[in-house]
């Protein structure tokens, strides 16, 4: 294991898309920012600069940070941000995990512009378990909003509407040959015919869901959110915002044309507030003149929720002898949440018009708890064991009021506020089942946490019913990750054990909700051992 040192510059840069040429916030004035490469085992120090004006954070989705959480990132959870012309050195290891992930900025909406790819090699001489790749390629899928997305959400907000939607979706930053204005900037991967290539795909878009297909051509996943799956062939993946995919793809020996559409197209339930393009990349056997009219994959129509729940169901972990999936059996803790949209009264003193459902401004919770954003960071709170003004220990474990998640909304739509957390003793089993609401509307969640891995051993339409799903839970190779979606009227289960101290949210990935608070965090406390203690805070840690 070595150490692997990078700096991030956080600066501004311009850059043109659509024929709109604007400032972005970039790293190193690049968009998407840099591929950060490690190997399983080392230590990665990234000393971030931020020269912008404005605050910034880094999360380093899906790396467990065990015993590191002070370099987890997300703003006023882990750590205060990063002030305009401060500074933060990232420092931590990756301990178990390989594979595909990504970072992005945990502050506000920045992460529109400030993410890039990384990708965690398996130690030196370990092989893949499955047929090694000639070429590997991360493939960034992204959105490109004409605004400033910081204005986006802010306007949302202050209006209690919903946001504008971007104005194409990216691949590695290229919006591609479907928008005006865009045929010079399109993705080409340049493929030879016979050889086989790993696309690690992740879905970096703020606010949508996708399908993802390449024309004429099968993709076997292996490993989702860096763990190994039991490899299976698509034609349509479903990739939510956070997840990541490896997928292989063989080229044609013989190829029925000289280049193939790889496209994204979204899954949503939101009819008409999203961007309905299919956006495409190239998949090139031969250079082409024009990308006018490459041969399409066919991908679902935007609402086929059984679409998705038929492709969610292919995954299973690899369970070997040398990968073996350590699913709890037994259960400490089990608790119930119930996932979805909200409402709050208007207030006239933010804006006199209020563009929300029935004249309300929007809100997103988790048992009815819509989460407040603290102004401290709450792992400094903990770890110096003040609490009183920045956090309570009182999320509920179930809804206050139990109702037909999936039936009509109930009349009272207004949601309660707090930093409220779940205290949690070190190494507990923990449950939990998230169960969407059809509150304001069905909707799938993209729910990713911070510091670990989870199984789903559990999924399923309807309202959970604790006596006969449970008896169905899949204990033996349930997938592991770090972002699951809760199905569209729907619900799944996770399990975890809680052997990382600290404090880690729980949000949707979807950040308009995010926005609108559906967050929660849990308080894992240190363990009885040395090692099972977070260490104190590093010198540098921004003060609030
Ligand atoms: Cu990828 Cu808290 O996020």
């Amino acid at each position: 294991a070595r150490t692997r040192r990078y700096t991030f510059n956080v600066t501004m840069a311009t850059v043109t898309r659509l024929c709109v040429t604007k400032s972005i916030p970039t790293v190193n004035g690049r968009f998407p920012g840099p591929k950060v490469v490690v190997r399983e085992g080392d230590r990665l120090i990234v000393q971030v600069h931020n020269n912008i004006n404005s605050n910034v954070t880094f999360h380093w989705h899906g790396v467990r940070q065990l015993l590191s959480g002070w370099a987890d990132g997300p703003s006023y959870i882990t750590q205060c941000p990063i002030r305009p012309g401060q500074s933060y050195a990232y420092d931590f290891r990756i301990v178990g995990q390989r594979g595909t992930l990504w970072w992005h900025a945990h502050f506000s909406w920045l992460r529109a512009t400030l993410y890039g790819p990384l990708v965690i090699l398996p130690p030196r001489g370990v092989p893949y378990p499955f047929p090694k790749p000639d070429r590997e390629v991360p493939l960034m899928i992204g959105e490109w909003f004409n605004a400033d997305p910081e204005a986006v959400i802010k306007q949302a907000l202050q209006t209690g509407g919903g946001p504008n939607v971007s104005d194409a979706y990216t691949f590695n930053g290229l919006p591609g040959p479907t928008y005006n204005c865009s045929a010079g900037d399109t993705f080409k991967l340049r493929v030879t015919p016979g050889r086989t290539y790993m696309l690690r795909i992740v879905n970096a878009a703020l606010n949508d869901e996708l399908f993802f297909g390449v024309a004429n051509h099968t993709l076997t996943v292996v490993q989702a959110d860096a763990s190994y799956v039991k490899p299976f062939a698509a034609t349509t993946l479903v990739i939510s915002p956070g997840q990541t995919m490896d997928v292989l793809l063989t080229a044609a020996a013989n190829p029925s044309s000289p280049a193939f559409a790889i496209a994204v197209a979204p899954y949503t339930n939101t009819v008409g507030t999203f961007d309905n393009t299919t956006a495409v990349a190239a998949l090139e056997y031969a250079p082409q003149a024009s990308l006018r009219s490459l041969p399409l994959p066919a991908l679902p129509l935007y609402n086929d929720t059984g679409a998705v729940a038929n492709f969610s169901a292919n995954f299973r972990s690899l369970a070997s002898a040398q990968y073996p999936a350590s699913v709890p059996r037994a259960v400490d803790r089990k608790f119930f949440f119930a996932v979805g949209l909200g409402a709050d009264p208007c207030q006239s003193r933010v804006n006199g018009t209020c563009q929300g459902p029935n004249g309300t401004r929007f809100r997103a919770s988790m048992n009815n708890v819509s989460f407040t954003m603290p102004k401290t960071s709450l792992l400094q709170a903990h770890y110096q064991r003040r609490y009183s003004g920045v956090l309570t220990a009182n999320f509920p474990a179930v809804p206050p009021m139990p109702f037909n998640y999936t039936g009509t909304t109930p009349n009272n739509t207004f949601v309660m506020h707090g930093t409220r957390v779940v205290p949690l003793s070190f190494n507990t089993t923990v449950e939990v089942v998230l169960q969407d609401t059809s509150i304001l509307g069905a909707e799938s969640h993209p729910l990713h946490l911070h510091g670990y891995d989870f199984y789903v051993v559990g999924t399923g339409f309807g309202n959970y019913d604790a006596n006969n799903d449970t008896a169905r839970y899949n204990l033996v190779d349930p997938v592991q990750r770090n972002t699951i979606s809760v199905p569209t009227a729907g619900w799944v289960a996770i399990r975890f054990v809680a052997d990382n101290p600290g404090v880690w949210i729980m949000h949707c990935h979807l950040d308009v909700h995010l926005s609108w608070g559906l967050a929660m965090a849990w308080l894992v406390n240190d363990g009885p051992l040395p090692n099972q203690k977070l260490p104190p805070p590093p010198a540098d840690i921004p003060k609030c």
